[in-house]
């Protein structure tokens, strides 16, 4: 073990060991009696997510890491108080369903679905001020900190945003559990899941098709005796989990809660937590608040990373080497993933660290438009995930999932697609917070690659 990794392990972990580190992409809070107060308020709240759900995840990302399954992570790059909706989250939860059930049928893996949900708040800058028409204000960081309008007042970071967040993801989880659980998600609804504004497109009678095989299949089994109450759990519900960026420290510590099972602590605010790419450094306090809680954790790489830099926050982050505890989600950009990946694939294989390896193939390609848009091209992000199975393939190891940022609305974010989104288009339903997602139609053709590759995988 690394001498850095040797100490940090020796030194005392509190939820509020953090606070000697220096922090990165932490806002300043003029009104610090205000802080204390959310602080306070937050760590009297329930829990969001429960020990045993997160212990449940790290089994079944366990897997991953041993080549027996695959994560498929989606959401919103942030998710905003003002477009807080049942329908968009049902639509997002509906799409990963579909993208779910065409991996699982046509790749033959299992999938583990993490929304991008209920917590995906706070946003890494940067800058830390943005100049319009000569005015200086500090930069958006995320509906949980401040306020998207260019306005000193909701440019200004508020810690009630933090109140506001905790109940907005309250009641996004709450939705979330009832259609995972509650019928939604039966396999034997697998029609029911299209978007009703998408109507008939390629994709969707692509779709369907996978859906009526799905559907013979179970007409079968259920000839064989499996219908009604013989049906498996698996075949009616779901599990769903949440995930977001450990960024905004005052927020995660006050969701920690001891665990009455096992005395451990766990980060209530979500199942998963993962280290972004501009917070990832072995001293920094994002580093230092993960390592003490037992959820699930996943950390960027980026194409800056080198295998030394990686083994020492993998020794930090995982000592035990617990298969399921870490995930690594490579975010090299189109183009980059063998030179930036395969160096790292092959240290972690050389010192056997346990991890599971997830592609997020969409902020290494994030560029402006020609017609001024933040913007990402369809065929950079499926290039980057054939890449990513590529290198897999050359190195021996387990291409273990995908990360992206996706809606189920009808945006137009990310040009390219089956639909052709042009740099023109890109302005007529453009509504992200911060960076372009897919929209459904992109999310279900980048769903079918992977299944392909998927299907190659199982033919070795
Ligand atoms: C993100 O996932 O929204 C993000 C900011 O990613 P990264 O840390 O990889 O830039
Ligand atoms: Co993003």
């Amino acid at each position: 073990m690394t001498q850095i990794a040797q100490k940090t392990q020796n030194d005392q972990w509190t939820p509020d060991s953090w606070r000697s580190k220096p922090a990165l992409q932490l806002p300043t809070y003029k009104d610090q009696e205000a802080l204390r107060h959310a602080e306070k308020t937050l760590a009297k709240m329930p829990p969001l997510v429960f020990a045993g759900e997160a212990r449940k995840l790290k089994a079944q990302l366990a897997d991953v890491a041993n080549g027996k399954s695959f994560i498929l992570q989606g959401g919103d790059c942030a998710e905003s108080f003002a477009e807080f909706s049942a329908s968009k989250i049902k639509n997002t939860f509906k799409v990963l369903l579909q993208m779910s059930v065409i991996m699982t049928f046509s790749g033959r893996m299992p999938i583990i679905k993490m929304g991008r949900m209920a917590g995906q708040f706070a946003k890494p800058r940067s800058t830390d001020t943005e100049t319009i028409d000569g005015v200086e204000l500090p930069s958006y960081r995320g509906d949980i900190i401040n306020g998207l309008e260019f306005t000193e007042k909701s440019r200004e970071p508020n810690p009630d945003r933090m109140i506001q967040a905790y109940n907005q993801a309250s009641s996004t989880l709450n939705l979330l559990r009832a259609f995972a659980q509650g019928g939604f998600a039966d396999l034997r609804k697998v029609h029911k899941w299209t978007l009703d504004f998408v109507g008939e497109t390629p994709l969707t009678r692509r779709y369907e098709t996978v859906a009526a095989e799905i559907e013979n299949a179970i007409g079968f089994m259920e000839a064989c005796g499996l219908a009604g109450d013989n049906a498996p759990d698996v075949m009616k519900q779901t599990d769903f989990y949440t995930c977001h960026e450990a960024l905004l420290l005052p927020y995660e510590e006050a969701m920690v809660r001891t665990d009455s099972l096992t005395g451990e602590y766990y980060d209530t605010s979500a199942h998963f937590l993962w280290i972004g790419a501009r917070t990832h450094q072995a001293e920094n306090a994002q580093i230092e608040f993960v390592r003490g809680v037992k959820n699930p954790l996943g950390m960027k790489c980026s194409p800056d990373m080198d295998p030394d830099q990686l083994i020492r926050l993998i020794d930090i982050l995982n000592p035990e080497n617990e298969a399921g505890r870490l995930t690594l989600i490579a975010r090299m950009g189109a183009g980059n993933v063998e030179k930036g990946l395969t160096p790292l694939l092959r240290r972690v294989k050389e010192e056997g660290r346990k991890v599971a390896w997830v592609s997020d193939p969409m902020h290494g390609n994030i560029q402006k438009s020609s017609t001024g848009y933040k913007t990402r091209r369809f065929e950079d992000i499926m290039s980057e995930v054939a890449d990513f199975f590529a290198v897999h393939k050359a190195e021996g190891t387990h291409p273990g999932g995908v990360h992206v940022e996706m809606t189920g609305q009808d945006v137009t974010e990310c040009t390219g697609g089956a639909y052709q989104i042009s740099d023109n288009d890109l302005s007529s339903r453009y509504h992200t917070h911060c960076d372009p997602r897919l929209n459904a139609n992109q999310s279900l053709e980048l769903s079918f690659l992977i299944a392909d590759q998927l299907k190659l995988i199982q033919k070795k």
